[in-house]
């Protein structure tokens, strides 16, 4: 195991995340021994606490909320618990950032190192507001060191959500690069620390069998669903604020739309990948005014049911703004407009209450140029021309899988095809369970490795595609806010977009 193993230091450490999600996974990486027993941890948050107090929250968050399941009595808990530190702080106040630094330096020294001179993480997940504060109070109190320093390193995660809009992305990018390099900042987005969505990159790039067939001459379209079965319930009051398309699209969406469409990257360097993610983000088509009426559907869930309980609409929900237009689900018909996608529609659509939580990403190949076939209905009903295109189906998640489907012959005497799916599962075939995200991303944090992160430039050119969207609603004649059922699978507008395309969507 390498020996540059750093003290991580948590910002914002009395938080939901850091309970949930932060914690749970750095032990688990101990359990894994990814990371040395010797790893030390500092939470930083406003509200007082002792270091008792802190490992005690976190004694139990391990106990709900750890997949390692370690009892009260293991050493390596006991070990872990005794080694996480409080620190209270306002983020405004140079002092509590010194206090920080020295106790820091004393945790070195505690471990055979001249003080000041270890590595440290440092992960931003208090509020966005104070991100940029943060980065600027540490290069103060000299806890940033420079990127060429070769005996230490900082680096620094940087939690979502990555501005709001071009000009605040650009805001916070600006105030992070005046005091950190861009080789520091690690900015996350978790979809990309999912097993499913790195197999993207390794099942394009490992196999020869699809990468022939991957552009605008054998695929008619392409279909990403991330839909979420809960409502925005507790969530409201910030949701109202976001939507829809900052809460999913810019960042979620749009980086599985880039692992799909980019080109093979020369190497799997961190910066070769995200050079290719970046090309495709810039190639993204922009609407302009009136031009996105056609090709973007937005909508807000009206009252219904979802597993038998009773949603309410989302006007209803307490938090939400009178008359509010924010949308809780859109769908967009995309374009990249390069070589290879030339005239391929990327269809994305996410929202809340709907039917199934479910994330899929669907290549659709074209047809064979003469239907020679039949095909069956499972209802037995057969047709000549409407036999469905062959696809490929990435599924995200839950039961990650791949599915194939394609055409095969009904056994009898008649030439009649009937579309059926050869489908990996991968709880079937691995027996390990995949890392959680955030396990692997604060591993890879770690190791300086940066290739599940997103560099600036990414960033800012998905809320460039983002924002045109955004701004053609601010226009007079922006097309309406159409209702869905909460429990249904959106709202028909969302149909009727793919449909004068003479597509539908697979699920439905
Ligand atoms: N929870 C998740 O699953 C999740 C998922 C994705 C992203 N995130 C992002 O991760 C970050 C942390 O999430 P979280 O769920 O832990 O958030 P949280 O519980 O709402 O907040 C984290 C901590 O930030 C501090 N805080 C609150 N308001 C603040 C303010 N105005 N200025 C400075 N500190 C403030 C609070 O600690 P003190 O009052 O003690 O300082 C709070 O405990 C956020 O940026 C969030 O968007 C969370």
């Amino acid at each position: 195991m390498r020996n540059d193993f750093p003290t991580l230091v948590i910002f914002g450490a009395s938080g939901d995340l850091t309970k949930r999600k932060l914690i749970p996974a750095l032990f688990q990486l101990l359990t894994e021994k990814l990371i040395p027993e010797h790893i030390k941890v500092v939470g930083f948050a406003r509200r007082e606490k002792t270091d008792e107090q802190f490992r005690a929250e976190m004694r139990d968050a391990l106990s709900e909320f750890s997949r390692a399941n370690p009892t009260a009595e293991s050493e390596l808990l006991q070990s872990f618990i005794s080694r996480l530190y409080y620190q209270c702080g306002n983020y405004d106040d140079p002092q509590s950032f010194l206090k920080l630094s020295k106790r820091l330096s004393s945790l070195d020294e505690q471990q055979g190192l001249p003080g000041g001179s270890g590595n440290y993480l440092f992960y931003l997940s208090t509020p966005p507001s104070v991100f940029g504060l943060i980065a600027k109070q540490l290069k103060d109190a000299g806890l940033v060191c420079k990127p060429q320093d070769t005996d230490r390193w900082t680096r620094v995660i940087v939690e979502k959500p990555f501005g709001r809009d071009l000009q605040s992305a650009q805001r916070l990018n600006n105030e992070l690069l005046s005091v950190l390099d861009e080789s520091q900042i690690y900015r996350i987005d978790h979809y990309l620390g999912k097993e499913t969505v790195q197999n993207i990159m390794a099942f394009r790039f490992g196999n020869s069998i699809f990468e022939p067939l991957w552009n605008a001459k054998y695929i008619d379209h392409i279909q990403i669903t991330v839909a979420e079965s809960v409502a925005v319930g507790s969530r409201a009051g910030y949701y109202d604020h976001s939507g829809a398309i900052r809460d999913m699209v810019q960042n979620h969406i749009l980086q599985l739309l880039a692992l799909i469409a980019m080109e093979p990257p020369a190497s799997f360097e961190a910066n070769a990948v995200r050079d290719e993610k970046v090309k495709v983000l810039t190639a993204l088509r922009l609407y302009k005014g009136e031009e996105a009426n056609t090709a973007v559907v937005r909508a807000q869930y009206s009252a219904g049911a979802i597993h038998k309980s009773h949603i309410p609409s989302y006007l209803e929900e307490h938090g939400v703004a009178e008359g509010s237009k924010t949308e809780t689900y859109i769908a967009i018909k995309a374009f990249v407009d390069n070589w290879r996608w030339a005239g391929v529609p990327f269809y994305i659509r996410t929202g809340k209450a709907l039917k199934e939580r479910v994330s899929e990403i669907s290549i659709v190949f074209k047809q064979p140029p003469l239907a020679l076939f039949h095909h069956e209905h499972h209802d037995g009903h057969v047709e000549g021309d409407d036999m469905p295109a062959n696809s490929l189906t990435l599924r995200v998640q839950p039961n990650e899988s791949i599915r194939l489907n394609f055409g095969l012959k009904v056994p009898g005497p008649d030439m009649i095809l009937d579309p059926n799916d050869m489908e990996f599962v991968y709880d079937e075939v691995f027996d390990t369970a995949p890392p959680e995200a955030y396990e692997r991303l604060i591993l890879n944090a770690m190791l300086g490795d940066s290739t599940l992160f997103i560099r600036n430039d990414e960033v800012e050119a998905a809320w460039t595609f983002v924002d045109s969207i955004i701004e053609s609603w601010q226009h007079a004649n922006a097309a309406k806010v159409h209702e869905y059922e909460a429990g249904s699978w959106g709202p028909q507008a969302a149909d009727k977009l793919l449909a004068n395309g003479g597509h539908r969507w697979l699920i439905y």
